[in-house]
This record gives C-alpha cells, structure tokens and sequence, in this order.
C-alpha cells in the first residue's frame, strides 16, 4: 500500500481556482485539468485550465494594480515580503505536503524547499530598501548627473514544476521588492504550492493584482505566447528547456521585453586525484541525485581521474545502494519518483544508449516493471527509474551530450587537467560545473577556466539565495537572488541637470 497522504492543517492552502486580482476563479471555459502524485498516480487535486483570455484579465489586473504598487515605499514592500516570509515559516508543514503531493520529493526534502522558497522573500525584503542610484560626474561644466532605479511594470513569471515553490518566491520575491506586479505561470504539474503561495500572499497583505496566478497545462503554449507578446509586459522570466526559452525569447522581440532565461544546464562534475575522496564522493552524491537528478545544476557529467577512479567508484556504488526509491510520504524513501512518464522514457534512452556504445551499469539501469515496484503500489502506477550508476562512459554518448535531468550518475574517466576542461566545456550550453582537489592552484586555474555561471569547488551544493543563479552561453543569461537578482526588475533611469552655476 502507499503511504497516506497527510492532512493538511490548515485545508483552505489546498485550493483549486486561479488567482487574479485577489480573487479566487476558475478559468472562463469552465474547463478544469488534474494533478498528480507521480509516485502513484492518484488525483490530489484539480486546477482551472486557463487559456489567453483568462491570462490577459490576470495581466489587466496587474497592470492596473502597478499604477499604485509602484508608488508604494520600499519598506512598506520589505514588510509585506517579511510577512509573507513569516507565513510560510508558519504554514511550513502543509507547504511541504503539497510540494510532496504533486512533485513526489520525499516530505524532508519538500521542507528544505520550503525554507529555500521563504528565504528569497527574506532576502528581497532586505534587499527592497537598498534600491540604490548614483551620482556622476557630468562631462562638461553646469551639469548635474544622477541615476534613479524604476520598476520595470507588470512581469511574466513562467516556473518550473521541479521546486514547486521556491522558483515561484525566487522570481516573485525580487519584482515585488522592486515595485512590480506580476503574472506567474504555474507549471500544470505542480498548480498547487504556487496557489498556496498566493494565498499566503493575500494574507500577507500583498495588494489585489500585485500577485496573480494562472494555471494551465494543456493551454501551456498559448499562455506562453500570451505573456510575451501582451504590450502591458515588459518583463518575463522563465526557468526551463533551453529549446522553450528559445522560442519565448522569438516571441518576446516584437515587444522588445527584457528578459530572464534561466535554461538548461549539463554540469561537469570534475574529481582530481588530488581530492579528499570522501568529500568527493559526498558531494558527486548531492548534486547528481538531489530530487532524483531533477535540478538543472545536477551533475550531469562525473569526470573522475584515473588514479582515484577504482575507489571513487567503489565508494560511490556503495553509498548509492544504501539509497531508497518509494512515495515521498515514506519516510523510509530517500528518492522519489520521477515527474511523469516522457522523463521515465528519457532517462532510460539515455542508459540503453550508453549501454550500446559500451557502458557498463554498475548499478539500476533498467525500467521496473515487478510488482515490487514503488510505483505500483497503488493509483494508476508512479514513474520511478532506479537511482543508476554507469561506468565508461564517453563523450559520444547521450549522457554527455544532453542533460539526462533524471537519476543516472555516468562516471567519464580522464588523464590531464587539459584534458578534462576540453572536455567539460565541450557543450552549447554552460550553467554549473564542480571539481573537487585539494590544489590551491588547481582550484583558481580550473574555477577561472570553466565555462559556466556558477561553479562549485569542493562542494556538490551551490543554491543559496545570497548567491547569483544564472548561466553563460545557451544556458540563457540573467541572475536569480542575490544583491543581482532585484536588478532584473528594474531600470536604469539617468536625470541631467543643466544650468548649474557653480559660485566662486
Ligand atoms: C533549478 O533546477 O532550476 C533550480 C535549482 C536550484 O535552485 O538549486
């Protein structure tokens, strides 16, 4: 049997309309869509199908709320962000049950996104009253320079259903703090934290239109559409494929909105010889698996000496069997199950394709089909892959080339430091990348020489709200958090003053 599903302190976080202009409605077709558990499949809850008329009453309400909000003081914005934060801090627990409810993390890891996501509302709060401009010293005599920072208006937030929460408070969290409204759309997967949320912000005393939620998931793309191409957005930002940020970005140049595109990634994850091999192994572990390998900073690539390979790979075989797959509401379960059914059939293309061009599978790699099965335990099936180790793998296979975005760890071996940075950065796109050795040198040579936005040394972690989240080349461009991360919601307004007599 699954385990139950916990109930929910407070019932009313457990909501099944939209939220536009601090009202609760369903989409205007009547049409509604289900979520579900991914590790059993059972409905745990229902959301309206909204499509471009509902959008654009949510982006009507925004647009008219930004007339007073941007007029609001930075810490009347602080406070109410502080609020916000507070409640979720109070409201923790059922937080965490709907992110388990609806993106199957195990209930220990939806609660460090719950503290994740409430993080960024503090840290924009802090950050809401240090809008700071500048003065300048103007070229020529009689002038006066300075620059002021303006909300850039009503934003369009389109997040991702792998954290739940904490990509809808990184992105909201920073354009409240600026003074601009929003529109956020929720990913169909996972409605229901973002509409908690919502609520949350209404009790927070985040005026009406100041935050709205659409959610859909068959109208995906035309919702899409109607936030990049709507004139009253000036600003959308988006966490996904690259191939979809692509696409927005087309259709945002019409308009000529500024943009965030925080995009695939496919991490080196590099172990010199050098290392401590423990911490290696440790942190190899936390960045491949962490919500089974749906992160786009994952490892996707371990790149691994050869001197050290035999006993890394050893140790790191052994600590992945100790892991266990089931329901996030198993307390016993350390993974949980993928997002649907098209990740289950990518991840196992990726093992069969490694597995033709010689790699060998030390661990996992196959679909599960028994009985035994956490998936089926219950509902209509859940779409677990066995956390999966390969060994020899090599840069023609899939598992190099593209992000595998699921439980399996491919170990590459390598010779040289050359070597092994020709080979991480061989790659359109550059997002994180990690090495670990003990080599002072090393560490400033190799950190300098990577490709990417972000870079982990010694460390299989690198997600902190203080830290700028952003990458380099197809990976997009942009930062999330951080003293960066308001800036994407403002603009850059210069005053000239002219006629200034300076007296003797
Ligand atoms: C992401 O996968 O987009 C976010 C990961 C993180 O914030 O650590």
């Amino acid at each position: 049997m699954a385990p139950t599903i916990p109930p929910l302190k407070d019932k009313s976080l457990l909501i099944d309309r939209a939220f536009v202009n601090s009202q609760w409605v369903p989409s205007e077709s009547g049409k509604t869509f289900e979520v579900t558990d991914p590790s059993t499949g059972v409905v745990v809850g229902t959301c309206p199908e909204c499509d471009v008329s509902d959008t654009e009453a949510a982006i009507d309400a925004a647009a008219n709320a930004f007339k007073t909000f941007r007029a609001t003081t930075a810490r009347q914005r602080s406070d109410m962000l502080r609020k916000w934060h507070q409640l979720m801090l109070d409201n923790a627990e059922d937080l965490a049950i709907l992110i388990t409810m609806e993106n199957g993390k195990p209930l220990a890891d939806a609660r460090g996104e719950v503290k994740y996501a409430s993080d960024f509302l503090l840290w924009f709060a802090e950050e809401a009253p240090r809008i700071y401009g500048s003065t300048i010293p103007a070229s020529v005599g009689g002038k006066r320079i300075l620059t002021v920072k303006e909300p850039i208006g009503v934003c369009g937030l389109i997040t991702p259903w792998n954290f739940p929460a904490a990509m809808v408070t990184r992105k909201a969290a920073p354009a409240i703090a600026a003074g601009c409204t929003v529109v956020v759309k929720a990913p169909g997967e996972t409605p229901l934290s973002s509409l908690a949320l919502a609520e949350l912000a209404r009790r927070a005393g985040i005026p009406a239109g100041v935050f709205n939620i659409v959610t859909t998931l068959e109208n995906t793309p035309a919702v899409g559409n109607a936030l990049c191409t709507h004139p009253k957005v000036k600003k959308v930002s988006f966490t996904g494929s690259t191939a979809v940020g692509k696409l927005l970005m087309k259709q945002s140049s019409d308009t000529l909105k500024k943009l965030s595109m925080e995009l695939g990634g496919n991490s080196p994850f590099i172990v010199f010889d050098d290392a401590d091999l423990d911490a290696a192994v440790e942190g190899a572990l936390m960045s491949k698996f962490r919500s089974s390998g749906q992160t786009c900073v994952c490892a996707n690539r371990i790149y691994v000496q050869r001197g050290i390979l035999p006993a890394f790979g050893k140790k790191f075989v052994e600590r992945v069997r100790r892991y266990k797959l089931g329901s996030g509401f198993d307390p016993s379960a350390t993974h949980g199950p993928l997002i649907h059914a098209r990740a289950v059939d990518k991840v196992d293309s990726h093992v069969r394709d490694a597995e033709a061009k010689g790699a060998q599978i030390a661990l996992g790699g196959h679909r599960m089909t028994t009985d035994a099965d956490p998936g089926r335990q219950g509902g209509r099936g859940g779409h677990f892959y066995p956390l999966t180790v390969l060994l020899d793998a090599t840069p023609e296979m899939l598992v190099a080339r593209e992000e595998t975005f699921g439980p399996v760890a491919a170990l590459f071996p390598f010779e040289t430091e050359q070597e092994v940075l020709a080979m991480a950065n061989a790659s359109e796109v550059g997002l994180a990348g990690y090495f670990f050795s003990r080599d002072v040198q090393r560490c400033w040579r190799v950190a300098e020489a990577m490709e990417v936005g972000m870079v982990g040394i010694n460390t299989g972690i690198i997600s902190d709200p203080a830290s700028p989240f952003g990458g380099v080349k197809q990976s997009g461009f942009g930062r999330e958090g951080s003293a960066l991360g308001i800036d994407e919601y403002l603009t850059v307004k210069s005053m000239t003053f002219g006629g200034v007599e300076v007296r003797p």
